[in-house]
């Protein structure tokens, strides 16, 4: 199965337009401090961060910084930070970004980084060696299509008929399940384990899913396309959008059960991460800049999937597809900017391996 995405818009385009994301890390700030202060550290004062699905890099040096602040008290040699993220990530824009003002290597220049490029469905480093593990935004990208999808008209677990709906979960689980057993594999005993991904809220009827709101007007642009000929429906019906917010029960499911001996559950839950668009608007009220920026947003993280799984199959170029789609985003944005609210939940889990 090819990958889901092949990571983010690059040359700067995704850190330009990832405040969201910023702000989900930033929320998380309390739990982070738990995680440093659960994980065991190896007795000989080393330590090992990774950070997973880290992409070109603003919101991964972040992270990585405040761990490295949290845990320095506690250590005597210098620290390793592993960055991952599919091989097509923008390497060089993390290079750079590392390099630069805000990074911690200038706040702990005897720290060195290394880069994981590999898909976190597996294993991405060596056994047993990771001591805190962090993934911020990332881990509810699928590893690929569902197979045998028809939903000609919808696009993402909010609105998917409910055979459709079955397919896309079971995914959900497998990857979920993945994921967790490539981390038991190469985080240390006592290591602890930090992601943050969107979430859903099991207990409203019906589920509350984040980002439905904005999928829907993705939805609704793409049908456009199919509509206008842009676009064939059967491309189109074979397609969701790859990213899927878990509930805390099926965050938790692989943890309690198949990876319960090797993996211990310290938290699992929601919170709401206000979309930083939305308070721009309600403050300045100005709503060209809501819709550039809501959509920029949307296409750093959304581009580079829709591209292979909607845009290649369309008629002329997928670039020129691109420009379109999303210029009709922006047009509806304008046009009706409480129409497609984000709606975040944020899932928290944190896990610990098992000695
Ligand atoms: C929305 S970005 C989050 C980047 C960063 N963690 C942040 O908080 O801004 C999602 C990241 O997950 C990565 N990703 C998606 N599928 C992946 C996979 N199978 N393996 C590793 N990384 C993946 C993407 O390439 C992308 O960099």
């Amino acid at each position: 199965m090819t990958d889901a995405t092949d990571g983010m818009v690059g040359d700067g385009y995704y850190d330009a337009h990832s405040t969201f994301q910023a702000k989900v890390a930033e929320s998380g700030a309390e739990l982070l401090e738990q995680a440093v202060q659960a994980a065991t550290l190896p007795a000989d004062g080393s330590v090992v961060v990774a950070d997973y699905g880290c992409g070109e890099g603003r919101n991964s040096i972040a992270t990585v910084q405040s761990v490295l602040k949290l845990i320095a008290p506690r250590i005597t040699g210098s620290p390793v930070v592993l960055h991952s993220d599919l091989p097509t990530n923008d390497w060089a824009g993390l290079a750079t970004n590392l390099a630069g003002e805000g990074s911690y290597l200038r706040t702990f220049p005897e720290a060195r980084a290394l880069f994981a490029p590999c898909g976190y469905f597996q294993r991405v480093t060596m056994p047993a060696s990771i001591t805190i593990g962090t993934s911020g935004s990332a881990a509810h990208w699928l590893s690929g299509q569902p197979p045998g999808l028809d939903m000609p008209r919808s696009l993402y677990r909010s609105d998917a008929p409910l055979a459709e709906r079955a397919k896309i979960l079971a995914q959900a689980s497998r990857d979920w399940e993945a994921f967790l057993a490539a981390r038991a594999e190469e985080l240390q005993p006592g290591g602890v384990l930090l992601v943050q991904m969107l979430g859903s809220d099991g207990r409203d009827d019906p589920l509350r899913v984040s980002a439905a709101g904005l999928l829907r007007l993705m939805n609704e642009c793409a049908l456009q396309l199919v509509e206008s000929g842009d676009v064939p429906k059967e491309a189109y019906a074979a397609y969701c959008f790859p990213v899927v917010p878990r509930t805390v029960e099926e965050a938790a499911a692989p943890v309690t059960g198949a990876l319960a001996d090797r993996l211990e559950l310290l938290h699992c839950g929601l919170a709401t991460v206000p979309s930083p668009y939305q308070q721009a608007l309600e403050k300045t009220g100005d709503v060209a800049a809501f819709a550039k920026h809501y959509t920029a947003f949307t296409r750093a993280f959304s581009e580079s999937s829709l591209a292979r799984g909607v845009f290649a199959f369309g008629q002329g170029d997928p670039a020129k597809l691109a420009d379109k789609y999303y210029g009709m985003m922006q047009s509806a944005l304008a046009a009706k900017p409480d129409g497609y609210p984000f709606d975040d939940l944020t899932l928290a889990v944190m896990v610990r391996r098992r000695d």
